[in-house]
């Protein structure tokens, strides 16, 4: 299977836009064949990662790398940063506005089901510097 790697860009406030990057990548990883859960919990992770940055964050990028053992999904962002990691993955957690909420988002989900659903997690964030999500899958089980 050869490496892949692709980027896209994600616009905060874009909420017209929003969500059209996870829908890219679930469709190449559908191309690629892999098995509809695998595609299920990095299409969930892409989707929360995304709506986080057009929320949440600032202009920013999703990067996808696919080797023969790894999904790499990276969210970058240069917006606020987060002050409290551990508190924003708390569930139920959420700084959403009110506007937000009245869209149907600001569960305070988002987090938590980036790492449940991810084979590993890792965020580096400052407030003030942005935030950086990396995502890993595993291609195969065991
Ligand atoms: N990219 C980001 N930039 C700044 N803050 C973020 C970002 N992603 C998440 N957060 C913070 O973490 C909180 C929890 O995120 P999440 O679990 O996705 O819940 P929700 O998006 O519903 O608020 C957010 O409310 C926000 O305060
Ligand atoms: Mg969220």
């Amino acid at each position: 299977m050869p490496d892949l790697k692709k980027l896209f860009v994600i616009r905060a406030k874009d909420f017209v836009k929003a969500g059209e990057v996870s829908i890219r990548v679930q469709g190449i990883l559908k191309g690629i064949g892999f098995s509809p859960a695998l595609i299920r919990r990095a299409s969930v992770c892409a989707y929360e990662g995304e709506m986080n940055v057009v929320m949440h964050g600032g202009d920013g990028a999703l990067q996808l790398s696919v080797d023969p053992e790894n999904i790499t999904i990276e969210i970058k962002d240069d917006g606020p940063g987060i002050e409290d990691i551990e508190l924003a993955l708390q569930e139920g957690y959420s700084t959403a506005t009110e506007e937000y909420r009245e869209m149907g988002f600001g569960a305070g989900m988002g987090l938590p089901n980036i790492k449940k659903n991810a084979d590993s997690l890792e965020i580096n964030s400052k407030k003030g510097f942005g935030t950086h999500l990396k995502i890993c899958f595993k291609v195969k089980d065991g």
